[in-house]
Parts: structure tokens; sequence; C-alpha cells
């Protein structure tokens, strides 16, 4: 259950990083790139956690939002490596913002639903 509150705010540090470089700097707000870069090693250490934290258990039930919970956050990481790469950025950075937001939502469905299974499970 940690490991699960740790992804959940390491997405919600992953995306405010986000919003604050892509809408800052029209409000004269400019992430120091240092900070920045940690949105890089954010999305590598989210992408393994939510593998890890999120595998199959045999007291939560392993549904479609969970299995989608546990791989979507590797679409962001897979295009925001192609923007390193060299991939244009323009639309595709709605697509990703778009994908992480995805992560966030899916995982919090993915954690309500182990945290109840689990309280469930408990009062057996
Ligand atoms: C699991 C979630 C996410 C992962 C793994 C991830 C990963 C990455 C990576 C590796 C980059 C390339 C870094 C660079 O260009 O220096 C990137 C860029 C970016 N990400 Fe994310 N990200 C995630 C979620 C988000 C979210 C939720 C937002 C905003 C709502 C966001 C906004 C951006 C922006 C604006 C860029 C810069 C694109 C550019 O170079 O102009 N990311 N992301």
């Amino acid at each position: 259950m940690k490991l699960l509150w740790i992804l959940r705010i390491l997405l919600y540090v992953q995306t405010l990083l986000g919003l604050v470089r892509y809408f800052g700097p029209s409000v004269g707000l400019l992430l120091p790139p240092r900070l920045w870069e940690t949105h890089i090693s954010l999305g590598v250490i989210i992408a393994l956690l939510a593998i890890y934290a999120l595998r199959p258990r045999p007291e939560v039930p392993t549904t479609p939002i969970r299995t989608v919970a546990r791989f979507l956050p590797l679409a962001p990481l897979a295009l925001g490596l192609g923007f390193l790469a060299g991939l244009p950025t323009g639309p595709l950075v709605i697509v990703h913002m778009l994908l992480g937001l995805a992560a966030v939502g899916t995982v919090e469905m993915a954690a309500a639903r182990q945290r109840r299974a689990l309280s469930t499970a408990s009062q057996k």
C-alpha cells in the first residue's frame, strides 16, 4: 500500500512539473533546468514503480483497470524519451500530457480498488 502512495505522489509531482513547464512561460514562470530534469528521472521511476506496485496479488482482483494502470506510464515515458531523442514536440506534447493525465487517473482507480479489496479481505 505504501508503494502505491509513493507512486501517486510522484505522479502528482510529475504532473505539476509538466504543467508548469508547459503553461509557466506564458505567465513568466520558468522552471530551473535542474528542477525540470527531475521530470525525466521521475518518469523512469514512475514507470518502473507502477509495474511493481500494481503487480498481481492474490487478495486483489486483477481487473483491466489495474493492468492498464500498471503499464500506461510507459506510454508518456516512450513519447518523452522520443522528444529527448529529437522527435518534434508540437501537438505530440498535448498527446503526451493527456497520456500522463490518463496514467494519473487509472492509477487512482486501481489504488482505490486495491484499498477496497484489502479492507474487505481484512474483515473476513
Ligand atoms: C507518467 C507520466 C509521465 C512521464 C513518464 C513523462 C516523461 C517525460 C519525459 C521523459 C519527457 C522528456 C523530457 C524533456 O523533454 O526534457 C517529458 C517531457 C514533457 N512532459 Fe512529461 N511525463 C509524464 C507526464 C506528464 C504530464 C502529466 C504532463 C503535463 C500535464 C507532462 C508534460 C510534459 C511537457 C510539457 C514536456 C516537455 C516537452 C517539450 O520538450 O517541449 N508530462 N515527459
